[in-house]
């Protein structure tokens, strides 16, 4: 079968579309034919082998040699054990741990796979998993989101952004979304009651607060974003630049005690909100952004998309003809 493999850390020069063996279920696993599979920002760290990535994944070379979580497909084949799925079933999830999904077929254990909706394709099934349930558990675990509420999503208009303003609007909420120029008319598009262009405007320094904030980048100091929460607001960080998060970590009780608003990290739980999406994407209620058409040999150029930053929504790969 072919697979985008790499066996060095850096940038997307080192991916390579390789002929290797077929994989063969253990007997808790499924077999899945890979019809499409989604980039995420952890596949990126994982590409480029950022410090906390090799600490966990392979300190001089990466011990998982293809990568891709969020994957959707059919199930070809199932271990003795298995008791959720038989053949042919059509599933989606997320695969973060153990990847593999720039590849035709893998194998993953029935627990990290959901039924896919019929009406969902497999392109949109692979670009829900993981940014799907970082809006789900930063929006309503974490954000507490409650109607009539004042909403800012820093990174708007990348994976999470485009899901979590779906969401947010069925809370009737009043949403600002942060990101640059390029990407302002799809955000005012899919939803956003006003965006704001981070390459002129810091939304930290103008004056306007929010209930809840939402970042999907973490960029700045803690105390930027706590100066733009309203009185008992609450800051929701998904992830971003390490030295920002272990900030926001160790000061957020301080913070709280202080200045009476909250500070959340965003601890992923891969798949337990699938059922939701679920309902919402058969609902007509939430529909995955999608940008470009990108097959398997075309994964390092999608991975150069996504460094430049230029992807609006969800980089999706076709694997196999379906
Ligand atoms: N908490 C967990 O357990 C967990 C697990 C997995 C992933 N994560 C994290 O979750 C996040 C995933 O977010 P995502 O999928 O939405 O990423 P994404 O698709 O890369 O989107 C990020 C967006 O932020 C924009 N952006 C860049 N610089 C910005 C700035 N200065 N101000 C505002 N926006 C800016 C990017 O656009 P431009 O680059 O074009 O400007 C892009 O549109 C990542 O931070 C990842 O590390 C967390």
């Amino acid at each position: 079968m072919k697979a985008i493999i790499y066996e060095n850390y850096g940038g997307p020069e080192v991916l390579q579309l390789a002929e290797i063996e077929m994989p063969v279920p253990k007997d808790d696993e499924v077999l899945v034919k890979v019809y499409a599979v989604s980039l995420n920002d952890w596949d990126w760290g994982l590409l480029h082998g950022d410090f906390i990535n090799r600490m966990m994944y392979g300190f001089r070379k990466p011990k998982k040699t293809i990568l891709g979580s969020d994957i959707a497909g059919r199930i070809e084949a199932v271990g003795k054990n298995v008791k959720q799925f038989k053949s042919g079933d059509e599933v989606y999830g997320d695969l973060s741990g153990r990847w593999g999904g720039f590849a035709e077929y893998l194998c993953a254990p029935e627990k990290a796979l959901a039924l896919k909706p019929a009406g969902m394709s497999f392109q949109e099934a692979a670009a829900i998993p993981q940014a799907g349930m970082l809006a789900v558990q930063g929006l309503i675990d974490e954000g507490k989101i409650s109607p009539g509420q004042k909403l800012l999503i820093n990174g708007a208009g990348g994976g999470v952004g485009t899901f979590a303003v779906q969401i947010a609007k069925l809370y009737g909420v009043d949403v600002t979304g942060v990101d640059r120029t390029s990407k302002l008319d799809m955000l005012r598009e899919i939803g956003f009651d006003h965006v704001i262009d981070y390459t002129r405007e810091d939304f930290t320094k103008n004056g306007r607060a929010y209930d809840l904030i939402l970042d999907a980048k973490t960029n700045r100091s803690i105390f930027d974003y706590t100066r733009a929460l309203s009185p008992k607001g609450v800051y929701v960080t998904v992830g971003g630049s390490a030295a920002r998060l272990l900030q926001a970590f160790f000061l957020k009780r301080w913070i709280s005690m202080i200045f009476k608003k909250q500070v959340r990290i965003v601890m992923l739980k891969p798949n337990k909100d699938l059922a939701y999406m679920n309902r919402l994407f058969e609902a007509g209620k939430v529909m995955p952004v999608i940008d470009g058409h990108y097959k398997l040999d075309q994964v390092p150029e999608a991975f150069r998309i996504f460094a430049r930053g230029e992807h609006k929504g969800k980089l999706v790969i076709s694997v196999c003809e379906i």
